[in-house]
């Protein structure tokens, strides 16, 4: 071998190296990361608004108020009673309420979905908030 294709040989492993360390450091949330970026690219999800328990003056607002903040708009087509991605109809109460901790939002499989996971894209200020203080203010019928 010449000194010139051993040098050749070389670069070309280490770039495979490269890459595969790359790809190993990549986590899952890094990946939703850039999903949430391209979502912001393509114009479909503005930065929410950070909420906090102070923002909930209702004391114990009713199911209702999740469809008036804009579940019927942004979810139901995907999750009612004929069509229910995941199993979830957001049009039920029932199937609502087993997807919550009443109490406890950010412990909540229906919060985290929207605020920072695979459901943020459909998210907007007003359901964040609606879906926020429902579930801390006793998950009402
Ligand atoms: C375009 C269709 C579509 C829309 C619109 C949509 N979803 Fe989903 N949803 C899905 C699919 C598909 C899944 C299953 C895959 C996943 O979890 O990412 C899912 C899963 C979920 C889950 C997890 C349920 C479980 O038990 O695992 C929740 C909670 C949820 N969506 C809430 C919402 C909310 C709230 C909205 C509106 C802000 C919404 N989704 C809008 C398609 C949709």
């Amino acid at each position: 071998m010449t000194s010139l294709k051993k040098r050749s040989m070389f670069l070309f492993l280490f770039c495979i190296l490269l890459v595969s360390a790359y790809c190993k450091n990549e986590k899952s949330s890094d990946k939703e990361g850039i999903l949430q970026y391209y979502a912001l690219l393509l114009g479909s999800s503005a930065p929410l608004t950070n909420i906090t328990d102070a923002d909930c003056t209702d004391p114990a607002p009713a199911f209702a108020t999740l469809a008036q903040a804009g579940t019927t708009a942004s979810c139901s087509n995907c999750h009612n009673a004929g069509n229910a991605n995941a199993g979830f109809d957001i049009t039920s109460f029932n199937s609502t309420l087993n997807r919550v901790t009443v109490g406890n939002p950010r412990g909540s499989l229906l919060f985290n979905k929207i605020n920072s996971g695979s459901m943020r894209i459909y998210n907007n200020n007003s359901i964040n908030k609606a879906i926020y203080c429902w579930t801390l203010k006793g998950g009402n019928p």
